[in-house]
Protein backbone atom coordinates (compact mmCIF):
# COMPACT_ATOMS: atom_id res chain seq x y z
CA UNK A 1 0.00 0.00 0.00
CA UNK A 2 1.39 3.26 -0.90
CA UNK A 3 1.54 6.28 1.50
CA UNK A 4 1.98 8.61 -1.62
CA UNK A 5 0.38 11.82 -1.65
CA UNK A 6 -2.22 12.54 -4.45
CA UNK A 7 0.26 13.68 -7.31
CA UNK A 8 3.22 12.46 -6.02
CA UNK A 9 4.82 15.43 -3.93
CA UNK A 10 3.07 16.76 -1.00
CA UNK A 11 2.91 20.75 -1.32
CA UNK A 12 4.71 22.70 1.09
CA UNK A 13 3.75 26.63 0.42
CA UNK A 14 4.48 28.04 3.72
CA UNK A 15 6.89 30.72 4.15
CA UNK A 16 6.72 33.23 6.84
CA UNK A 17 9.78 34.60 6.20
CA UNK A 18 8.36 36.17 2.52
CA UNK A 19 8.13 39.68 2.71
CA UNK A 20 5.05 42.10 1.39
CA UNK A 21 6.18 45.45 1.79
CA UNK A 22 6.97 45.70 -1.74
CA UNK A 23 3.25 44.17 -2.73
CA UNK A 24 0.46 47.12 -3.20
CA UNK A 25 -2.47 44.91 -4.66
CA UNK A 26 -5.17 43.31 -2.57
CA UNK A 27 -7.52 40.95 -1.89
CA UNK A 28 -10.09 40.05 0.83
CA UNK A 29 -10.49 36.58 1.29
CA UNK A 30 -13.92 34.82 2.37
CA UNK A 31 -13.80 31.92 5.02
CA UNK A 32 -13.92 29.49 2.76
CA UNK A 33 -10.97 30.61 0.45
CA UNK A 34 -9.00 31.60 4.05
CA UNK A 35 -9.24 27.95 4.79
CA UNK A 36 -8.56 26.33 1.55
CA UNK A 37 -5.27 29.15 1.31
CA UNK A 38 -3.98 27.10 4.08
CA UNK A 39 -5.07 23.87 3.26
CA UNK A 40 -3.45 24.34 -0.16
CA UNK A 41 -0.39 25.73 1.57
CA UNK A 42 0.46 22.38 3.51
CA UNK A 43 0.04 20.20 1.14
CA UNK A 44 -3.62 18.99 2.34
CA UNK A 45 -4.61 19.82 -1.28
CA UNK A 46 -1.90 18.32 -3.18
CA UNK A 47 -0.90 17.79 -6.12
CA UNK A 48 -2.93 21.57 -6.11
CA UNK A 49 -0.37 24.31 -5.48
CA UNK A 50 -2.68 27.35 -5.77
CA UNK A 51 -6.25 28.70 -6.59
CA UNK A 52 -7.43 27.19 -9.72
CA UNK A 53 -6.59 28.83 -12.86
CA UNK A 54 -9.53 29.10 -15.64
CA UNK A 55 -7.97 25.97 -17.57
CA UNK A 56 -7.74 23.43 -14.44
CA UNK A 57 -11.24 25.25 -12.94
CA UNK A 58 -13.18 24.53 -16.23
CA UNK A 59 -11.40 20.89 -16.33
CA UNK A 60 -12.56 19.95 -12.82
CA UNK A 61 -16.07 21.23 -13.54
CA UNK A 62 -16.62 19.19 -16.65
CA UNK A 63 -14.08 16.17 -16.30
CA UNK A 64 -13.31 15.67 -12.44
CA UNK A 65 -9.74 15.85 -13.30
CA UNK A 66 -7.42 18.70 -13.79
CA UNK A 67 -6.02 20.11 -16.96
CA UNK A 68 -2.61 17.85 -16.15
CA UNK A 69 -5.31 14.71 -16.26
CA UNK A 70 -5.31 14.22 -12.47
CA UNK A 71 -8.27 13.32 -10.59
CA UNK A 72 -9.88 16.66 -9.05
CA UNK A 73 -13.53 16.80 -7.97
CA UNK A 74 -14.03 20.41 -6.18
CA UNK A 75 -12.96 23.57 -7.63
CA UNK A 76 -10.73 25.42 -5.15
CA UNK A 77 -11.00 29.11 -6.26
CA UNK A 78 -10.50 32.44 -5.01
CA UNK A 79 -13.52 34.84 -5.97
CA UNK A 80 -13.75 38.37 -6.40
CA UNK A 81 -15.92 41.66 -7.09
CA UNK A 82 -15.93 43.31 -9.91
CA UNK A 83 -13.98 46.35 -8.99
CA UNK A 84 -11.43 43.90 -7.18
CA UNK A 85 -11.32 42.16 -10.23
CA UNK A 86 -10.43 45.43 -12.65
CA UNK A 87 -7.04 46.18 -10.09
CA UNK A 88 -5.51 43.20 -11.11
CA UNK A 89 -3.16 41.70 -14.03
CA UNK A 90 -2.29 38.39 -14.59
CA UNK A 91 1.61 38.67 -13.64
CA UNK A 92 0.79 40.39 -10.74
CA UNK A 93 1.55 39.47 -6.58
CA UNK A 94 -1.74 40.38 -4.45
CA UNK A 95 -1.92 40.34 -0.68
CA UNK A 96 -4.20 37.58 0.65
CA UNK A 97 -6.08 39.60 3.53
CA UNK A 98 -8.70 38.55 6.11
CA UNK A 99 -9.64 40.85 9.03
CA UNK A 100 -6.48 43.24 9.98
CA UNK A 101 -3.84 40.43 8.64
CA UNK A 102 -2.26 39.30 5.28
CA UNK A 103 -2.16 35.61 5.41
CA UNK A 104 -0.77 34.93 1.87
CA UNK A 105 0.24 36.20 -1.25
CA UNK A 106 -1.45 35.20 -4.54
CA UNK A 107 0.83 35.05 -7.72
CA UNK A 108 -1.70 35.46 -10.27
CA UNK A 109 -2.27 33.45 -13.64
CA UNK A 110 -5.57 34.62 -14.59
CA UNK A 111 -8.85 36.02 -14.10
CA UNK A 112 -11.20 35.15 -15.28
CA UNK A 113 -15.42 34.67 -15.41
CA UNK A 114 -16.92 31.30 -14.04
CA UNK A 115 -20.46 29.87 -15.38
CA UNK A 116 -21.67 29.21 -11.94
CA UNK A 117 -25.02 27.75 -13.17
CA UNK A 118 -22.55 25.20 -15.05
CA UNK A 119 -20.87 24.36 -11.52
CA UNK A 120 -24.08 24.37 -9.74
CA UNK A 121 -25.19 21.30 -12.20
CA UNK A 122 -21.55 19.85 -12.64
CA UNK A 123 -20.39 19.69 -8.86
CA UNK A 124 -23.54 19.83 -6.92
CA UNK A 125 -26.13 18.32 -9.65
CA UNK A 126 -28.51 21.13 -8.62
CA UNK A 127 -29.00 25.05 -9.68
CA UNK A 128 -31.61 24.75 -6.51
CA UNK A 129 -30.70 28.09 -4.76
CA UNK A 130 -32.19 26.03 -1.60
CA UNK A 131 -28.91 23.51 -1.63
CA UNK A 132 -26.90 24.94 0.88
CA UNK A 133 -23.74 24.42 -1.11
CA UNK A 134 -25.44 25.92 -3.91
CA UNK A 135 -26.55 29.10 -2.03
CA UNK A 136 -22.85 29.92 -1.13
CA UNK A 137 -21.70 29.67 -4.48
CA UNK A 138 -24.12 32.30 -5.51
CA UNK A 139 -23.73 34.36 -2.59
CA UNK A 140 -19.67 34.04 -2.91
CA UNK A 141 -18.08 36.91 -5.73
CA UNK A 142 -19.18 36.61 -9.42
CA UNK A 143 -15.04 36.57 -10.51
CA UNK A 144 -12.50 34.18 -9.88
CA UNK A 145 -8.28 34.83 -9.74
CA UNK A 146 -6.14 31.67 -10.41
CA UNK A 147 -2.81 31.42 -9.65
CA UNK A 148 0.07 29.75 -7.24
CA UNK A 149 -0.18 30.59 -3.84
CA UNK A 150 2.31 31.29 -0.75
CA UNK A 151 0.85 31.11 2.73
CA UNK A 152 2.57 33.51 5.52
CA UNK A 153 0.69 33.25 8.81
CA UNK A 154 -1.02 30.33 10.12
CA UNK A 155 -4.35 30.66 11.17
CA UNK A 156 -5.50 30.29 14.93
CA UNK A 157 -6.37 26.91 16.11
CA UNK A 158 -9.19 26.47 17.32
CA UNK A 159 -8.34 22.82 18.40
CA UNK A 160 -4.47 23.14 18.86
CA UNK A 161 -3.94 19.37 20.65
CA UNK A 162 -5.78 17.96 17.11
CA UNK A 163 -4.10 19.91 14.55
CA UNK A 164 -2.03 18.48 12.33
CA UNK A 165 -0.65 19.29 8.84
CA UNK A 166 -0.36 16.41 6.41
CA UNK A 167 3.35 16.06 7.48
CA UNK A 168 2.87 15.24 10.57
CA UNK A 169 -0.18 13.14 10.33
CA UNK A 170 2.80 10.85 8.05
CA UNK A 171 4.76 10.59 10.77
CA UNK A 172 2.12 10.12 13.58
CA UNK A 173 1.06 6.75 11.87
CA UNK A 174 5.09 5.91 11.15
CA UNK A 175 5.27 5.60 14.75
CA UNK A 176 2.46 3.83 15.28
CA UNK A 177 3.40 1.46 13.61
CA UNK A 178 0.33 1.21 11.22
CA UNK A 179 0.68 -0.07 7.59
CA UNK A 180 -3.03 1.00 7.04
CA UNK A 181 -4.72 4.03 8.11
CA UNK A 182 -8.39 3.95 7.65
CA UNK A 183 -10.14 8.32 7.48
CA UNK A 184 -12.89 8.78 8.50
CA UNK A 185 -14.77 12.34 7.24
CA UNK A 186 -18.01 13.88 9.52
CA UNK A 187 -19.65 16.61 10.14
CA UNK A 188 -21.80 15.40 12.88
CA UNK A 189 -21.83 14.13 16.42
CA UNK A 190 -20.14 9.86 16.15
CA UNK A 191 -23.12 7.97 16.40
CA UNK A 192 -23.81 4.13 16.60
CA UNK A 193 -24.05 4.17 12.77
CA UNK A 194 -20.62 6.05 12.90
CA UNK A 195 -19.06 3.74 15.78
CA UNK A 196 -20.06 0.96 14.26
CA UNK A 197 -18.69 1.26 10.00
CA UNK A 198 -15.46 2.66 11.81
CA UNK A 199 -15.03 -0.64 14.10
CA UNK A 200 -15.62 -2.77 11.33
CA UNK A 201 -13.04 -0.96 9.05
CA UNK A 202 -10.84 -1.20 12.47
CA UNK A 203 -11.04 -5.20 12.66
CA UNK A 204 -9.16 -5.12 8.88
CA UNK A 205 -7.50 -1.95 9.11
CA UNK A 206 -4.08 -1.00 11.52
CA UNK A 207 -5.57 2.31 12.34
CA UNK A 208 -8.94 5.19 12.69
CA UNK A 209 -7.95 8.42 11.61
CA UNK A 210 -11.03 10.08 13.01
CA UNK A 211 -10.77 13.42 11.00
CA UNK A 212 -14.21 15.56 11.65
CA UNK A 213 -14.17 18.48 9.41
CA UNK A 214 -14.11 21.78 11.77
CA UNK A 215 -14.23 24.35 8.72
CA UNK A 216 -17.75 26.44 8.35
CA UNK A 217 -21.09 24.06 7.96
CA UNK A 218 -24.60 25.20 7.49
CA UNK A 219 -26.05 26.85 10.95
CA UNK A 220 -27.91 24.14 11.58
CA UNK A 221 -25.08 21.24 11.96
CA UNK A 222 -23.85 20.97 15.72
CA UNK A 223 -20.93 23.56 16.22
CA UNK A 224 -17.69 21.71 16.14
CA UNK A 225 -16.78 22.77 19.73
CA UNK A 226 -19.61 20.43 21.22
CA UNK A 227 -18.83 17.86 18.33
CA UNK A 228 -15.02 18.17 19.52
CA UNK A 229 -16.06 17.35 22.62
CA UNK A 230 -18.38 14.43 21.73
CA UNK A 231 -15.39 12.73 20.44
CA UNK A 232 -13.59 12.90 23.21
CA UNK A 233 -15.94 11.28 25.55
CA UNK A 234 -16.07 8.55 22.88
CA UNK A 235 -12.96 7.93 22.27
CA UNK A 236 -12.24 8.30 25.70
CA UNK A 237 -15.13 5.30 26.62
CA UNK A 238 -15.15 3.11 23.20
CA UNK A 239 -12.03 2.82 21.68
CA UNK A 240 -8.80 1.15 22.14
CA UNK A 241 -6.79 4.34 22.26
CA UNK A 242 -3.39 2.93 20.21
CA UNK A 243 -6.07 2.38 17.26
CA UNK A 244 -7.16 5.86 16.57
CA UNK A 245 -6.09 9.49 16.20
CA UNK A 246 -8.27 12.09 15.91
CA UNK A 247 -7.45 15.09 14.00
CA UNK A 248 -9.07 18.23 13.16
CA UNK A 249 -10.09 19.00 9.14
CA UNK A 250 -10.26 22.57 8.84
CA UNK A 251 -12.06 22.83 5.75
CA UNK A 252 -15.61 24.16 4.75
CA UNK A 253 -18.34 21.84 4.24
CA UNK A 254 -19.54 21.70 0.56
CA UNK A 255 -22.62 19.28 1.00
CA UNK A 256 -21.94 18.26 -2.94
CA UNK A 257 -22.28 14.46 -1.92
CA UNK A 258 -20.78 12.30 -4.46
CA UNK A 259 -18.04 15.16 -5.75
CA UNK A 260 -17.21 15.64 -2.68
CA UNK A 261 -16.60 12.32 -1.35
CA UNK A 262 -14.17 12.05 -4.07
CA UNK A 263 -12.59 15.27 -2.65
CA UNK A 264 -12.71 13.94 0.89
CA UNK A 265 -10.81 11.20 0.09
CA UNK A 266 -8.12 12.48 -2.35
CA UNK A 267 -7.29 14.60 0.94
CA UNK A 268 -7.26 12.49 3.30
CA UNK A 269 -4.74 10.47 1.43
CA UNK A 270 -2.68 13.26 1.27
CA UNK A 271 -3.13 13.38 5.25
CA UNK A 272 -1.44 9.79 4.94
CA UNK A 273 -4.32 7.40 4.64
CA UNK A 274 -4.75 4.32 2.73
CA UNK A 275 -8.37 3.57 2.81
CA UNK A 276 -11.43 6.19 3.16
CA UNK A 277 -15.31 4.99 4.35
CA UNK A 278 -18.23 6.08 2.19
CA UNK A 279 -21.14 5.34 3.87
CA UNK A 280 -24.91 6.10 3.38
CA UNK A 281 -25.04 9.44 1.52
CA UNK A 282 -21.32 10.89 2.47
CA UNK A 283 -21.60 14.95 2.20
CA UNK A 284 -25.25 14.78 1.44
CA UNK A 285 -28.01 17.01 2.09
CA UNK A 286 -31.64 16.79 2.15
CA UNK A 287 -32.60 14.48 -1.04
CA UNK A 288 -30.11 15.90 -3.65
CA UNK A 289 -28.25 12.58 -3.87
CA UNK A 290 -29.25 9.21 -3.84
CA UNK A 291 -28.31 7.07 -0.71
CA UNK A 292 -25.14 4.94 -2.55
CA UNK A 293 -24.63 7.98 -5.02
CA UNK A 294 -20.97 8.92 -3.07
CA UNK A 295 -19.80 5.29 -3.62
CA UNK A 296 -21.27 4.71 -7.24
CA UNK A 297 -18.92 7.83 -8.24
CA UNK A 298 -15.72 5.90 -7.42
CA UNK A 299 -16.46 3.52 -10.09
CA UNK A 300 -15.17 6.31 -12.72
CA UNK A 301 -11.80 6.03 -11.90
CA UNK A 302 -9.43 3.17 -11.24
CA UNK A 303 -7.81 2.43 -8.12
CA UNK A 304 -4.48 3.69 -9.44
CA UNK A 305 -5.72 7.20 -10.30
CA UNK A 306 -6.53 7.80 -6.89
CA UNK A 307 -4.73 6.05 -4.79
CA UNK A 308 -6.72 5.60 -1.91
CA UNK A 309 -9.64 2.82 -1.56
CA UNK A 310 -12.90 3.74 -0.60
CA UNK A 311 -14.53 1.34 2.28
CA UNK A 312 -18.22 1.21 1.33
CA UNK A 313 -20.53 0.66 4.21
CA UNK A 314 -24.27 0.60 3.65
CA UNK A 315 -26.85 2.44 5.62
CA UNK A 316 -26.47 1.08 9.10
CA UNK A 317 -29.13 1.20 11.59
CA UNK A 318 -29.81 -0.83 16.06
CA UNK A 319 -31.96 -3.76 15.33
CA UNK A 320 -33.90 -4.76 18.67
CA UNK A 321 -33.99 -8.42 17.53
CA UNK A 322 -30.79 -8.59 16.28
CA UNK A 323 -29.41 -6.68 19.63
CA UNK A 324 -27.10 -4.92 17.67
CA UNK A 325 -25.76 -2.50 14.85
CA UNK A 326 -26.40 -3.72 11.76
CA UNK A 327 -26.94 -3.32 7.96
CA UNK A 328 -29.47 -5.03 5.70
CA UNK A 329 -26.82 -7.46 4.60
CA UNK A 330 -26.39 -8.83 7.57
CA UNK A 331 -29.44 -8.72 9.42
CA UNK A 332 -32.98 -10.52 8.43
CA UNK A 333 -35.16 -8.48 10.27
CA UNK A 334 -37.62 -6.12 8.81
CA UNK A 335 -37.60 -2.59 8.84
CA UNK A 336 -39.89 -2.53 12.32
CA UNK A 337 -36.75 -3.70 14.59
CA UNK A 338 -34.63 -1.25 12.83
CA UNK A 339 -33.94 2.17 15.16
CA UNK A 340 -33.00 4.69 12.58
CA UNK A 341 -32.25 7.92 13.62
CA UNK A 342 -31.08 10.86 11.07
CA UNK A 343 -28.83 13.28 12.66
CA UNK A 344 -31.68 15.87 11.97
CA UNK A 345 -34.07 13.83 13.80
CA UNK A 346 -31.66 14.11 16.64
CA UNK A 347 -30.88 17.71 16.69
CA UNK A 348 -35.29 18.03 16.46
CA UNK A 349 -34.87 15.98 19.25
CA UNK A 350 -32.86 17.63 21.76
CA UNK A 351 -33.98 20.73 20.91
CA UNK A 352 -37.74 19.15 22.14
CA UNK A 353 -35.92 18.11 25.53
CA UNK A 354 -36.09 14.62 24.08
CA UNK A 355 -33.19 12.02 24.90
CA UNK A 356 -32.00 9.95 21.89
CA UNK A 357 -32.16 6.25 22.66
CA UNK A 358 -28.99 4.64 23.83
CA UNK A 359 -28.95 2.53 20.62
CA UNK A 360 -28.87 5.48 18.26
CA UNK A 361 -26.19 7.10 20.17
CA UNK A 362 -23.90 6.88 23.36
CA UNK A 363 -25.52 7.90 26.76
CA UNK A 364 -22.07 9.64 27.18
CA UNK A 365 -22.64 11.82 23.59
CA UNK A 366 -25.80 12.86 24.11
CA UNK A 367 -25.13 13.82 27.77
CA UNK A 368 -22.23 16.36 25.67
CA UNK A 369 -24.89 17.21 23.00
CA UNK A 370 -27.22 18.05 25.64
CA UNK A 371 -25.11 20.14 27.71
CA UNK A 372 -23.68 21.90 24.65
CA UNK A 373 -26.79 22.90 23.18
CA UNK A 374 -27.76 24.35 26.29
CA UNK A 375 -24.89 26.13 26.52
CA UNK A 376 -25.71 27.59 22.91
CA UNK A 377 -29.21 28.61 24.10
CA UNK A 378 -27.76 30.39 26.94
CA UNK A 379 -25.16 32.15 24.91
S1 LIG B 1 -20.85 13.83 6.13
O1 LIG B 1 -21.51 14.95 5.47
O2 LIG B 1 -19.62 14.21 6.80
O3 LIG B 1 -20.71 12.68 5.22
P1 LIG B 1 -21.83 12.43 8.49
O4 LIG B 1 -20.96 13.03 9.51
O5 LIG B 1 -23.22 12.13 8.90
O6 LIG B 1 -21.94 13.42 7.23
O7 LIG B 1 -21.23 11.09 7.92
C1 LIG B 1 -19.93 10.66 8.11
C2 LIG B 1 -19.70 9.34 7.36
O8 LIG B 1 -20.56 8.32 7.91
C3 LIG B 1 -20.06 9.37 5.87
O9 LIG B 1 -19.19 8.51 5.16
C4 LIG B 1 -21.47 8.84 5.82
O10 LIG B 1 -21.74 8.26 4.58
C5 LIG B 1 -21.43 7.79 6.92
N1 LIG B 1 -22.73 7.52 7.57
C6 LIG B 1 -23.48 8.38 8.31
N2 LIG B 1 -24.58 7.78 8.81
C7 LIG B 1 -24.54 6.50 8.38
C8 LIG B 1 -25.38 5.34 8.57
N3 LIG B 1 -26.49 5.38 9.31
N4 LIG B 1 -25.01 4.19 7.96
C9 LIG B 1 -23.88 4.11 7.21
N5 LIG B 1 -23.05 5.16 7.01
C10 LIG B 1 -23.36 6.33 7.58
Amino acid sequence: MSLQPHGGTLVQAYNPQKSVVHIEKEIVLDTIALSDLELIAIGGYSPIDGFLTKEDYESVVEHTRLASGIVWSIPITLPVDQAVAATLQPGDEAKLIYGNDVYGVIHIEDIYEPDKQKEALLIYGTQDLAHPGVKKLHERQGIYVGGQITLIKRLEQIFPTYSFDPTETRQLFKDKGWQTIVGFQTRNPVHRAHEYIQKAALETIDGLFLNPLVGETKSDDVSAAIRMESYEVLLENYYPQSRVQLGVFPAAMRYAGPKEAIFHALVRKNYGCTHFIVGRDHAGVGDYYGTYDAQKIFEQFTEDELGIVPLKFEHSFYCTRCEGMATTKTCPHDSASHVILSGTKVREMLRNGEVPPSTFSRKEVVDVLIKGMRKEVLK
